[in-house]
């Protein structure tokens, strides 16, 4: 495996070896600590040549002059300096991170002339670089095999700012940050034969290790709840379901929840209305939901935030079998809804119509968030760049789309009303489970819908954004881990005392 690369940060000094990146502004050029890694001045003849502008993540690597103690000085561009959002640092730290490749020794020279480097943004240009540099590689028996790098010397890597003290202190917090989107990926990449509802529980329950109470459904336990709903999609697997109650109490005491509920459908052939074969594979990440969940748990945890919050995951393996559930069946869910199962590969929201009754009966919460892969027909809508939003409240719409924008894990509002609920009305039960082939993401958000009561409520349809989304400067893996930093960010800017 990969080792991750060991941080550190340090006073701004001219580095005496390995790889030394520094910054460059559009119109602003070098700071003085990045020319006095040039004393050679190389650098603005490779502008030239190169016709190097400093445009956002351009970069010019150069090897060092002879006398250089240095191996590699690399320019890195930050466009217009004084404009560089939150999301810029991350992303800068990802570019600096694709920048400096296999390199054993890395200083980045993190000074800019025009504007400060401060604390904050030094710790989120390294979080970048360790987001950037994830590969999920724990099957790779071979070192420095062709399709990703596996090493077994971590690097080193120093970030040089006016502040390393408190840039170390700000680091330690955005770290917690880091291991949650990350185990959020690892989770999403991990194959099915090995994570199973059982195996999920157990990674969950680590978060213990950090003051989070985890309990463990079985499937005896569910099943005195009602969860008839939830339980008929696992019946055709041999793995037992589970569902993990996750509480992280860092708020005042009398302080009502805010709840997050993940699907964990840790493989998805769809049941006796089988998929076809050809990406059934992608359905190894049909937990993404229970994944972010899980990730933010672990966020919230390690930075000790100050809120009460629930996380709450259903996790199910949907097979087909002889004891699978059959197209035409009908359950009594949890609610005492009834639900008629037209197609078994709408398994989702039977396992979330449970997680969510569960949900807001047992806690009453503030509001719930649910995060699904759910429906294909929310790529067909949005693609990978936007999730689908769902709600029926529009202030924590209106808070979820502006964290999405902080983040850069957009979401896009959709419609919900009547005439669509009215789709999945059937006359052999209160409910069926699909809608038919128009408005398909919206008609599985009115199906949710249906099991939140009155709760302000909001579903998050990320079945484009979790998994096979474009590679970004922060994400060269297959599962992005997309969720945990918006609903951090959703937790910290409203709902901290
Ligand atoms: N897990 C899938 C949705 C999905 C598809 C997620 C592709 C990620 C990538 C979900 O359980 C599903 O099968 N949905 C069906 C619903 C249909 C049967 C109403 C779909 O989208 O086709
Ligand atoms: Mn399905
Ligand atoms: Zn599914």
């Amino acid at each position: 495996m990969t080792p991750r690369p060991i941080i550190s940060f340090a006073r701004l000094a001219p580095p005496k070896k390995g790889v030394a990146v520094v910054l460059a502004g559009d119109g602003d050029g070098l700071s003085e600590a990045a020319k006095a890694c040039d004393p050679g001045n190389v650098l603005p003849r490779a502008f030239d040549v190169s016709e190097f502008k400093a445009k956002f993540g351009s970069a010019v690597d150069v090897i060092a002059p002879e006398k250089s103690p240095l191996d590699r000085l690399i320019a890195v561009g930050v466009g217009k300096a004084a404009s560089l959002a939150e999301t810029c640092w991350w992303r800068l730290g990802g570019s600096i991170a694709a920048q400096v490749k296999k390199a054993k020794e890395v200083a980045v020279v993190a000074e800019l002339p025009s504007v400060t480097v401060g604390p904050g943004e030094a710790a989120t240009i390294a979080a970048g670089i360790l987001l950037r540099n994830y590969s999920f590689d724990t099957y790779k028996t071979k070192k420095d095999d062709a399709n990703g790098a596996t090493s077994d010397k971590p690097a080193r890597i120093v970030i040089q700012c006016a502040n390393p003290t408190a840039a170390k202190r700000a680091f330690a917090e955005v770290e917690g940050t880091v291991n949650g989107v990350l185990l959020a990926r690892d989770l999403v990449n991990e194959p099915a034969n090995i994570l199973g509802p059982v195996e999920f529980a157990a990674k969950a329950s680590e978060l213990k290790a950090l003051g989070v109470t985890v309990e463990v459904l079985t499937e005896k336990e569910m099943r005195k709840l009602g969860m008839n709903s939830l339980l008929g999609v696992a019946q055709g697997s041999v793995r037992p379901p589970r569902m993990v109650v996750m509480q992280w109490n860092g708020g005042k005491p009398k302080d009502k929840p805010v709840a997050f509920i993940g699907k964990g459908v840790v493989f998805d052939t769809g049941g006796i209305s089988i998929k076809q074969a050809a990406g059934m594979e992608d359905m190894k990440g049909d937990m993404g939901g229970a994944a972010a969940v899980t990730g933010l748990m672990h966020v919230l945890a390690a930075r000790k935030a100050k809120a009460n919050v629930v996380g709450i995951i259903g996790l199910v393996e949907n097979m087909p079998d002889g004891n699978a559930q059959r197209p035409g069946d009908i359950v009594t869910s949890m609610s005492g809804q009834t639900i008629e199962v037209i197609n078994t590969d709408a398994e989702g929201r039977l396992v979330l119509a449970d997680a969510l009754w569960y949900c807001n009966d047992r806690f009453q919460p503030k509001f719930m968030v649910n995060l699904a892969t759910l429906t294909g027909a929310i790529m067909v809508a949005l693609g990978n760049a936007y999730a689908g939003l769902f709600s029926n409240n529009d202030e924590l719409s209106e808070r979820l789309t502006a964290a999405g924008q902080v983040t850069q894990e957009r979401l896009w509002r959709m419609p919900m009303g009547a005439e669509y609920d009215k789709m999945i009305d059937t006359k052999n039960a209160d409910m069926k489970n699909t809608g038919g082939r128009h408005a398909g993401s919206i008609t599985a958000a009115q199906f949710l819908q249906r099991f939140v009561k009155d709760t302000p409520w909001a579903h998050l349809d990320i079945a484009g954004t979790a998994i096979s989304s474009p590679a970004t400067e922060i994400n060269q893996s297959w599962a992005s881990g997309f969720g945990v930093r918006l609903l951090d960010r959703l937790v910290r800017d409203h709902y901290e005392s």
